[in-house]
């Protein structure tokens, strides 16, 4: 896919040294958000929450990487597991809770049954069907000082190996805490204005925060981390027009940090749409010359 002008216009501005003047549709564009999605949102690797979350054997969580649903599943022998949340039989969701329990994995549509490994065990086509067809897609996984890590591109696991951490540093205590809350919210945004909301705003995230406070996973999320707490951050794009903002508040021990996830929700709402409103928020040279290389390299 080719970029669309309004993001091809951008590199050269940038090598000019001129001031962006970035096109309306590079916020609102069927077309910017295909291409982001293809070159940006699916890269390797999304940092999706904190291991303590599957730590039960035969249990599920439900998480969004990139634009996917993605079912992470611990089986009864431990393993784990990222399944496509896409039904085999007529691509509906098989799993819309949240999180629930993964001996079976019981589509609601027309009760197709699926185990935790994602073979397709009821109804039983292996008679006329390829048995390798007849399971969930899957991702690679891993776990990497306490957070969970998706692939959500289907690049030869050669390449994607190891979750990078791209700036900061994960505290040692972050494996063995806890998740003490983990609220979200949807702003009417182009995901790329919520990202530039978060990254100027850690003061929201953590108290007194500092530069070193920053770890960086990916295009995706970020972590604010601080002796004994943590928020992980994810920028989870629905539209060209619609962003959701998760946070995931962790701490060495499970009482010290943070409740009250829907108070937590609206305040960032609020404070988010009050400093869109004032034209607080906008895209600086900083941004795209973070999103130029991303959008220009494949
Ligand atoms: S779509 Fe899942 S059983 Fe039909």
């Amino acid at each position: 896919m080719d970029l669309p002008q309004s993001i091809a216009t951008i590199g050269g501005q940038l090598d000019r040294d001129e001031t962006i003047v970035a096109a309306p549709e590079l916020l609102s564009g069927a077309d910017v958000f295909a291409a982001e999605r293809q070159r940006l949102f699916l890269r390797p690797w999304v940092a999706v929450d904190h291991h303590s979350r599957l730590e039960a054997p035969g249990r599920y969580v439900r998480v969004e990487a990139a634009t996917r649903s993605i079912l992470l599943v611990r089986d009864g022998e431990g393993g784990l597991r990222a399944l496509r949340n896409v039904c085999i039989h007529a691509g509906y969701p098989v799993c819309e809770a949240e999180e629930g329990p993964a001996e079976r994995l019981i589509c609601p549509y027309h009760g197709w049954e699926f185990a935790a490994d994602g073979r397709l065990m009821e109804p039983d086509l292996s008679s006329r069907i390829d048995p390798a067809r007849l399971r969930l897609a899957s991702h690679p996984v891993a776990i990497r000082d306490g957070l969970i890590f998706v692939d959500p591109s289907n690049a030869p696991s050669a390449e994607t190996s190891d979750p990078p951490i791209t700036a900061g540093v994960v505290p040692s205590w972050l494996k063995n805490g806890k998740v003490t809350s983990r609220p979200r919210c949807s702003v009417d945004w182009n995901w790329k204005l919520a990202l530039q909301f978060i990254r100027s705003s850690p003061h929201l995230f953590c108290d007194d925060p500092d530069e070193d406070d920053v770890v960086v996973f990916g295009p995706l999320s970020m972590m604010f981390a601080q002796p004994g707490r943590a928020t992980l951050l994810r920028v989870i794009p629905k539209s060209a027009a619609r962003t959701d903002i998760q946070l995931i508040y962790m701490a060495a021990n499970d009482t010290s940090h943070n409740d009250g996830s829907d108070q937590l929700a609206n305040g960032l709402r609020k404070v988010a749409d009050a400093e869109a409103g004032a034209g607080l928020v906008a895209l600086d040279r900083s941004f795209f010359s973070w999103y130029w290389p991303l959008m220009s390299a494949g």
